[in-house]
């Protein structure tokens, strides 16, 4: 029988891709959401995950629950007999952060916690976590490898990925019997080649990419570029995109890992190359045939010049590589966009 998997917040955009790709590979996803970033789809199943069943042709489990809800995962757990959990819920708006620290801190750092302690009392102790290259900082060298100092970031939603990672890490110190690998993810863009399922970023996009893709199919008229004043190559803030689907991968990789008993292991997925914004513009143009308007404004608060990563620790210990380069992601992002120009909402 295939191996269930809980997997948090996979109704998401990183995590529904994940689900796609542990069903393609052999698992049995089991989602929990609680709609904060997913919209409702038919019979209280998520839109995203309805559609991931149409691409796979099966039924994924899905309870709508929240990672706060201490009876509810308790249940959950008495029903399935989860082999690992992966754990994607949680707030992720930088700026939101900074407006509602704890409501970011409860969210992430108590619902992390309650999952943890679910797992303990039912012995489900394998997990992988979405962690954040935002736990770097302002890099001190370029590329970024997993031993560079982390806990510099500014922000509460950053402060909260470092947080749990460290809680983690003393969880598998002090209880041996605890597998956890920790995926730092860089920029992840792009969409499932199908043009299904994709980032739906509620209201105005605070990233990069799905800002663009709107600009490009006319649901708003201009990018802000944050900034030309960097020590990049145009002046415009430089970052390690990858396609979501190589991300989602390495996921699957995670769980192979977990299997050798692993302790706590720390990797990037990042694909080791840098982008400016206005590289990405011109290969959204490129891949959309759309002129992507814009005007540079005044640098973002907290923002970094430039960011990419040294992903050869992953190759190395998961024999895991990121394949799709920057024209692919921008296709599969145009292909997603404008097939739903409106994200999942039907209107
Ligand atoms: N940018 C613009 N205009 C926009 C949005 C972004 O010019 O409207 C620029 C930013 O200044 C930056 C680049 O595009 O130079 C990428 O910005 P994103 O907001 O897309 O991504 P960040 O690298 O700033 O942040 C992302 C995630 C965070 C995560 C961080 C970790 O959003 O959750 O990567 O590296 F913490």
């Amino acid at each position: 029988m295939a191996k269930e998997i809980l997997v948090t917040g996979g109704a998401g955009y990183i995590g529904s891709h994940c689900v796609l790709e542990l069903v393609e590979a052999g698992f049995a996803p089991v989602v929990i959401d609680n709609f904060h970033n997913a919209i409702r789809g038919s019979n209280t199943v998520p839109e995203s995950i309805w559609r991931v069943e149409e691409i796979v042709g099966k039924k994924i489990p899905f309870h709508e629950l929240d990672i706060l809800d201490e009876t509810g995962l308790q249940n959950l757990f008495k029903k399935h007999r989860f082999s690992a959990v992966i754990h994607f819920a949680g707030l992720k708006a930088v700026g939101e952060s900074v407006q509602m620290p704890l409501e970011y801190y409860k969210v992430n750092l108590t619902g992390t916690i309650r999952l943890l302690e679910t797992m303990k009392v039912h012995g489900v102790k394998n997990l992988v976590f979405s962690s954040s290259a935002t736990v770097y900082g302002d890099p001190a060298y370029l590329p970024l490898d997993e031993k560079h100092p982390v806990g510099g970031c500014t922000n509460p939603y950053g402060k909260s990925k470092y947080f749990i990672e460290e809680m983690i890490r003393d969880l598998c110190k002090a209880e041996p019997d605890w597998n956890a690998v920790l995926l730092r993810y860089f920029n992840p863009i792009g969409a499932h080649k199908s043009g299904k399922i994709g980032e739906d970023p509620q209201g105005i996009p605070n990233n990069l990419m799905p800002y663009v893709a709107q600009v490009a199919v006319g649901r708003r008229d201009y990018l802000n570029v944050f900034g030309n004043d960097y020590s990049t190559v145009d002046g415009t803030g430089v970052r390690d995109y990858i396609h979501v689907v190589d991300l989602a991968k390495g996921h699957i990789a995670a769980l192979k890992k977990l299997k050798e008993n692993c302790g706590c292991k720390i990797y990037n997925l990042g694909t080791g190359t840098g982008y400016s914004v206005l590289q990405m513009v011109k290969a959204m143009e490129k891949a959309s045939g759309k002129e992507i308007k814009y005007k540079i404004i005044a640098r973002r608060e907290g923002d970094i010049a430039s960011c990419f990563a040294n992903p050869a620790l992953a190759e190395e210990e998961l024999g895991w590589k990121a394949v799709f380069d920057l024209d692919r992601m921008c296709e599969d992002l145009w292909r997603w966009q404008s097939q739903n120009p409106s994200g999942f909402s039907k209107n």
